[in-house]
């Protein structure tokens, strides 16, 4: 495998134990992080998965993962861009290109994770996985008035995994100031093509109680 993944796990609402929020939350009796490692370590060309977790989680985190794949977890930072920060620095030597997963698309298919490093390593230095907006957006102002209609074939909603060509990822993280909510974003500030391939629904963002229904029940159909 010529791939590393990245995991940011480290946000501030992650605890271990029932009831945990975000990456720990649990989703048919596992922690979303959990699912979302066996995917990424079942995709052929992942050599090294990273994971950022919580400073005083990461003895945990590492035992709850031992079982699922061999996984170096690190402690993460204050915000995301610290965490992958951190853990861009413990990949070691060997992958030359660099995924960054986060844990809450805990479904990822095996498949979409191939695509992505497949687009990095046919030339593209940034690739994310993107599907069509399907439902009309509006603009709006802060009283939620209707400002005007934005034309969404233009638009793509933004998934994860997010690729790189490992320098170009470690050259925007050393040069970026404002923290931004994906890498991508540091990346393309930086005058970087990012270049688009189609993503999957099973990707989806795990983040409400909806999502998580939803979640349960595409399990018992494609576990
Ligand atoms: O909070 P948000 O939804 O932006 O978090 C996205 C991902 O980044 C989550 O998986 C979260 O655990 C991770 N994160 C992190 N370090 C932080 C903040 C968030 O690894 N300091």
């Amino acid at each position: 495998g010529d791939v590393a993944v990245l995991v940011p796990a480290a946000g501030a609402g992650i605890r271990l134990g029932p009831g945990a929020p975000k990456a720990l939350r649990p989703l048919a009796g596992e922690p979303l992080l959990v699912h979302a490692v066996r995917r990424i370590a079942a995709a052929g060309s992942v050599h090294t998965i990273v994971v950022a977790a919580p400073a005083a989680d990461v003895a945990a985190v590492a035992q709850l993962l031992a079982p699922v794949a061999p996984v170096t977890v690190v402690p993460g930072g204050a915000q995301r861009q610290d965490s992958v920060a951190a853990a861009l620095a413990a990949v070691p030597d060997g992958p030359e290109i660099v995924l960054v997963h986060d844990a809450a698309r805990a479904l990822v298919p095996a498949d979409l994770v191939e695509s992505v490093a497949a687009a990095v390593r046919s030339g593209h230095d940034a690739v994310i996985p993107v599907l069509p907006v399907v439902d009309t957006i509006k603009e709006v102002s802060a009283d939620e008035v209707v400002q005007g209609t934005v034309d969404r074939s233009v638009l793509r909603a933004v998934q994860t995994p997010q690729g790189f060509r490992r320098a170009v990822l470690a050259a925007a993280h050393a040069a970026a100031v404002d923290p931004l909510t994906d890498d991508a974003g540091l990346v393309e500030k930086r005058g970087v093509p990012v270049v688009c391939v189609p993503g999957s629904e099973y990707a989806m963002k795990i983040t409400r109680p909806f999502d998580l229904a939803l979640a349960e029940q595409l399990l018992t159909v494609r576990p």
